[in-house]
C-alpha cells in the first residue's frame, strides 16, 4: 500500500467530521472515542462482508476501509491519554492508564495490521481481516469491560 501516509491523513480529516451521539454519554472525549471505535468497527465490517461474500470484492473499497481503520487506530492513544475524561457509560478499564505504553502498542498493532492488508485480492483481505480481528481482541480483552 503505497502513499498510505497521505491517504491516512486524508481519511483522518474526513472522519474528524461530526461526532456520533452515543446514548447518554456526556463527556465529549468519551463520545469521540466511541465514534472512533464505531468507525473502526464499521470499516472492519466492510472487510468482513467482502471476506464472506456478502459484499462483492472491490479492491478500492477494501483499501478505503483499511486506510480508515489505520487512521482511527493511529488517533486512538491520543483520545485515551487523559484519564480524567470519563463517563459512567464508558467501558474503558483503568488498566489503560496503568500501562499506557502497552495500550499504545496495541493501537499501533492495529495500525500495522490495517496497513498490512493486501487489498488487491480477496484472499489478501481475508488474511488481513484475521490480523485486524486479532488486534481488536488483544486490546479489548485487557482494556475494555
Ligand atoms: C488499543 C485498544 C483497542 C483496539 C486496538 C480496539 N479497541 Fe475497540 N475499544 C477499546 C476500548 C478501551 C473501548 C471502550 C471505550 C469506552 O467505552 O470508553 C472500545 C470500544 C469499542 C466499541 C464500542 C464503542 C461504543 O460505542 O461503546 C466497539 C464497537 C469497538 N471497540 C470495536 C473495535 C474493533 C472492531 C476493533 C478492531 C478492528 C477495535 N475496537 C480495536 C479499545 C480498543
Amino acid at each position: 500500500m503505497k502513499h498510505l501516509k497521505t491517504a491516512v491523513l486524508l481519511a483522518a480529516v474526513a472522519l474528524a467530521g461530526p461526532v456520533l451521539a452515543h446514548g447518554d454519554v456526556k463527556n465529549p472525549v468519551v463520545k469521540m472515542r466511541h465514534a472512533a471505535m464505531k468507525a473502526i468497527a464499521d470499516n472492519t465490517k466492510v472487510l468482513g462482508e467482502m471476506a464472506k461474500g456478502a459484499l462483492p470484492f472491490d479492491a478500492a473499497k477494501a483499501q478505503e476501509a483499511a486506510v480508515a481503520i489505520a487512521a482511527q487506530a493511529a488517533m486512538t492513544p491520543a483520545m485515551f491519554e487523559d484519564p480524567s475524561n470519563t463517563d459512567p457509560k464508558s467501558e474503558a478499564l483503568p488498566a489503560i492508564w496503568e500501562d499506557f505504553a502497552d495500550f499504545t502498542a496495541k493501537s499501533d498493532a492495529l495500525v500495522a495490521a490495517a496497513e498490512g492488508v493486501d487489498t488487491s485480492t480477496l484472499d489478501g483481505v481475508r488474511a488481513g481481516l484475521g490480523q485486524i480481528g486479532g488486534a481488536c481482541k488483544a486490546c479489548h480483552s485487557k482494556y475494555r469491560e
